[in-house]
This record gives C-alpha cells, structure tokens and sequence, in this order.
C-alpha cells in the first residue's frame, strides 16, 4: 500500500480523513484507520518493470502463446476434417479422437497460457482496494470508472500493443471453430426432416428375416406366426443400424375375415397377411411381443397395445397413434415384398404435433 502523496495511477491511496486530495483518478480510497495489512508479502515487480528492455522480448512471447492457440485449434479442424471417425478400427478412431483433444486442450491452454503470462509480465501489478459503494454510482463515480476502463487500456496496453491485442483476437475466434466442427458432425449430413420421414422400403424390395436377410416367402407365413423383418440389402447398408432402427418391421398372418381394413388399404396386406412397423409410436421402443390370441402388439417398454385387426389402433397405453402399416404384396417368385415404403413416418408421435 503506498503512502498518500507518493501513489501513482490506480495505486490504493491512505488517507486519514474522508477526501484524498491529489490522488489520480481510478485510485481507489482506503483510509488507513480501517484496513491494516493482514499480512500479504510485498509487492513483486514485474520483469517488465525491473528492465524495462525486456518489455518487447514479453510481448513475443505473449503473441508467441496465442499464435499457437491458433495453429492448433486449425490444427483440432484439420485433423478432424482429414481423418472422418467412423472406420470400423476401435483403436484407429480411439487415435483420432486422441488426436483431436489433443490439439483442442493445447489450444485452450495456450490461450490461457497467454493471458496470465501477460498479466504476469506486462500489466501494472499494482496492489488495488475497491471499497463497496451502491449499485449505481454517481455521475462523478461513472465518469471516474470511464477513466478507470482508459488507464486499465493504458497499462495494459491493450490498444497500443497491436501484436498482443490481434493474436489474442485471432485466438479468441479460432477457439470456437473446433466445437463448431463438432456440434455440425452431429447433425445429419441431409434435412433431417426428410431423413426421418423416410425409410429403405421402396416398391419391390423383399421382406427379410431378421437378422439373417433371407428373404420369406408367402407359403413361410402361416396363422398366428409372427416374423421380425428387415429390408432386402440392410445388412450391407452403410448407415445399417440408422436404418434398421426405421425400417424394422413386424409381420403376421391372420384370417382375412378377421381383418377390419379401411377402402384406401384393402390392397395393402397380401392374403391376410399384414406387416407393420417395429417402432412404438409412443418414445419408441421396438414393439416386439405379439398375442396371437388377441392380435395384440405389445410395446415393453410402458404397456401400449396395438389392435393389429384394426390397422395397429392403440387401445392400451400411452402411445398417441397407431403403428404405420407397410404395403405388401408378392413378387413373381411368391417372395413378399414392399409396395411402397410406409406412407406415414414411424417412429414417436413427435409428427402429430403439427395437426393438433
Ligand atoms: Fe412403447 Fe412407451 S415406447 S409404450
């Protein structure tokens, strides 16, 4: 704490009584009957201060600090971009991923790195007291913190040392790139709108068994079994588990009289055999016990049933709309296959929010 009189800028100032005449603006007024010392160690100069010579070998190594920060955080880019994750290797993506923290943490590390090794070296190490005072101040407090803003620019030199000032900038930009990287490598590379909407069913592909991929015939279908069925060609899919999540599909025979099926579907089952979709329209768990008594579909997860005599209605739980029915019919060779692909998106009722 220095003496009144002999204080500089921003330096805390003693004083006896309640004004503190002469001390520089942006000094904080302490009286010296109310705060002893408690014991903090003296003051210790900067480098910069000591020799001031130094001061220019300080600041390239402040920019040197944030220039780094930057190469490494195109670096965290690059790497990301030149070695995509989803090879099948565990430990190759384990190396990519390595790699890719690595350069992230030497980024945000050197930004740090930087900034303390600035304040460090070249700010003003002065020892500050601010006393408490009401939220807003007066003008005069206003005006004073102004000047306290321009003497904190001025001792640290935040305009005046261009090098400092724009590699800190650069770093500061380059800093989010990576997590931006990252949050897109998220995201679909299509809308996702279309990506889920859609499935791998398309007029003419075969039924599949789960998870063989041989294809079942007509005749295989008899009452009351229940199949658990996959596109023709997902097993060599590239997205294979994306899509099997969509296009899982149940199939079952029952007697076409007992069957209730709307005008608009009367094509959409092959000789009372229907297939519908694997996915509860609830959160969407697999709905994978059938009732052959019943005709139920039941969803595990939290009770749903599906009346698959009436399109797959729900009558149990608390799934809000019935499971998506796909058209099917026979190919020459007796094999079934899709008409199309579901007519509705399957999954959670998520899509029945727009009409409600
Ligand atoms: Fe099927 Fe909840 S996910 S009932």
């Amino acid at each position: 704490m220095a003496d009144e009189g002999s204080a500089g800028t921003g330096t805390a100032v003693s004083t006896t009584g309640h004004s503190a005449e002469g001390a520089h603006p942006g000094s904080a007024i302490v009286r010296s009957d109310r705060v002893e010392n408690p014991g903090f160690e003296p003051e210790h100069l900067r480098v910069a201060d000591v020799d001031p010579a130094r001061e220019k070998q300080q600041e390239r190594r402040v920019a040197a600090w944030f220039v780094l920060a930057i190469v490494t955080a195109v670096l965290a880019v690059a790497s990301y971009v030149a070695f995509p994750l989803g090879t099948t290797d565990p430990s190759v993506n384990r190396w990519i991923t390595f790699l890719f923290g690595f350069f992230i943490a030497v980024s945000l590390l050197a930004t740090g790195f930087g900034a303390v090794h600035w304040s460090k070296s070249l700010m003003a190490g002065h020892d500050m007291i601010e006393m408490r005072h009401g939220t807003r101040g007066s003008e005069e407090t206003r005006a004073k913190a102004a000047e306290v803003f321009k003497l904190g620019d001025e001792e640290s030199g935040f305009s005046r040392r261009k090098l400092i000032r724009n590699s800190l900038i650069g770093a500061l930009v380059a800093f989010p790139l990576p997590g931006i990287v990252i949050f897109r490598g998220l995201a679909p590379k299509e809308d996702p709108n279309d990506v889920l909407r859609h499935t791998m069913w398309k007029q003419g592909m075969r039924l599949t068994r789960d998870p063989s991929g041989t294809p079942i015939k007509a005749s295989e279908v008899t009452l009351g079994s229940a199949f658990h069925v996959i596109p023709e060609g997902l097993n060599d899919a590239e997205d294979r588990l994306e899509e099997k999540a969509k296009a899982a599909v149940l199939l079952m025979r029952l007697k076409p009289e007992d069957l209730h099926v709307s005008p608009d579907r009367a094509d959409w089952n092959y000789d009372g055999i229907v297939a519908y979709s694997k996915i509860c329209t609830h959160v969407g768990c697999p709905v994978a016990l059938y009732e052959q008594q019943t005709h139920h579909l039941l969803c595990p997860c939290h009770q749903s049933q599906f009346d698959i005599t009436r399109e797959a209605e729900v009558i149990f739980g608390p799934a809000k709309r019935p499971l998506p029915q796909l058209p099917i019919t026979i190919d020459s060779e007796g094999y079934l296959v899709a008409r199309s692909d579901f007519h509705e998106p399957v999954g959670p009722s998520f899509w029945e929010r727009e009409h409600s």
